[in-house]
């Protein structure tokens, strides 16, 4: 099923997520989220995307895989073909390396991207979906997308991490965005939209 996607300004998305009972039942919504995740073509999405306040995010970085015009595969992007995966009740436990920039998108601030500095590598432990405890390394794109829907279950987008500057130039958009003022092709709930009459 697919579910609509919270808009920037909702206050869930400013929300630090629960933790998720071990063993919980939770396929349904695993689901649910991936169908939500590739009916508007992200590569990852996390829980308070779609309303709840939980620490879980999906991630297919398989599009990041595909061979440009040339044939060529972005070094960033080995071993992406097939990433996909889930991660529940995750904790980053260690970033390491150098920063570097990425301009970053959002599903819930569709329209808008921004480049944002992160740390090249990281370590994170996780439960997959069969509630399997995992410790694994990551860099490049897939190190990035696990740190951009990281933040999601920390109440981070990326726009909180942009210069005082840039956050002021975007505040508008931001703002019609909340409304429902931006034209997207997949379902979205809107913080601040009118009501129908
Ligand atoms: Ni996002």
């Amino acid at each position: 099923m697919i579910l609509p996607i919270v808009a920037y300004g909702d206050p869930v998305l400013k929300k630090v997520g629960e933790e998720i009972e071990e063993g919980s039942d939770i396929q349904t919504l695993i689901d649910n989220m991936f169908e939500t995740m590739y009916n508007a073509s992200g590569v990852g999405l996390a829980a308070p995307q779609i309303g709840e306040s939980i620490r879980l995010f999906v991630v297919d970085a398989s599009p990041f895989a595909e061979p440009d015009e040339d044939g060529t595969i972005d070094p960033l992007a080995e071993g992406l073909d097939g990433f996909k995966k889930v991660f529940i009740n995750p904790i980053i436990e260690e970033e390491s390396g150098e920063e570097w920039g990425f301009h970053e998108g959002c599903l819930s601030i569709p329209k808008i991207r921004e480049e944002v500095f992160r740390k090249e590598k990281i370590v994170i432990s996780y439960y997959d979906e069969d509630w399997n405890l995992k410790e694994e390394e990551y860099d490049g794109y897939a190190a990035r997308i696990i740190q951009h829907e990281y933040d999601h279950i920390e109440g981070i987008l990326f726009t909180d991490r942009l210069s005082p500057l840039k956050k002021r130039m975007l505040k508008k958009r931001l703002q019609k965005i909340s409304k429902g003022e931006v034209a997207v092709d997949y379902r979205m709930r809107f913080p601040l939209a009118k009501k129908r009459r």
